[in-house]
């Protein structure tokens, strides 16, 4: 019988709190929570599964900040074009990232996860999400449709 002792036991890279990352709105709250769950399968992938765990993360990433584009479009957001710098320069690197596993280079890319992706979303989150989050208190329909 095969063992994964560490992939059961281990503690997630990143641990989901409200308290930390909950910013009230259940359509961003939701989004963010995949993300975590997505980099945390990351994490723990074996080399066989990374490169479809790395796209499966890219893709929601994608998907996750177009939508707080538009949103952002929508209510008018006046910091949209630094949020949305910033999302296409994750974007970037992630793209990059999966060149570079494409190739069979993982160990990069097992390393950004690892020691750049928790400190970035963290600070994403606490910076210029939750500014997002509490425009978007002042637009409840368009934060409800996103
Ligand atoms: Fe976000
Ligand atoms: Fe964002």
């Amino acid at each position: 019988m095969t063992q994964h002792p560490i992939t059961e036991t281990a503690t997630p890279l990143i641990e989901w709190s409200d308290r930390a990352f909950a910013l009230g709105l259940t359509s961003m709250d939701t989004t963010h929570r995949e993300f975590v769950a997505l980099v945390n399968a990351l994490a723990r992938a074996e080399d066989a599964d990374f490169g479809q765990c790395l796209s499966r993360l890219h893709q929601h990433t994608r998907a996750h900040f177009a939508r707080e584009d538009a949103l952002m479009d929508q209510t008018r957001f006046p910091a949209a074009a630094e949020h949305k710098a910033e999302h296409r320069r994750v974007l970037a690197e992630l793209a990059q990232l999966q060149r570079r596993v494409d190739k069979g280079v993982i160990s990069f890319a097992r390393s950004y996860v690892r020691e750049r992706l928790p400190e970035w979303f963290h600070l994403h989150l606490a910076t210029m999400d939750s500014a997002l989050a509490a425009h978007l208190r002042d637009y409840p329909q368009a934060a409800a449709s996103a």
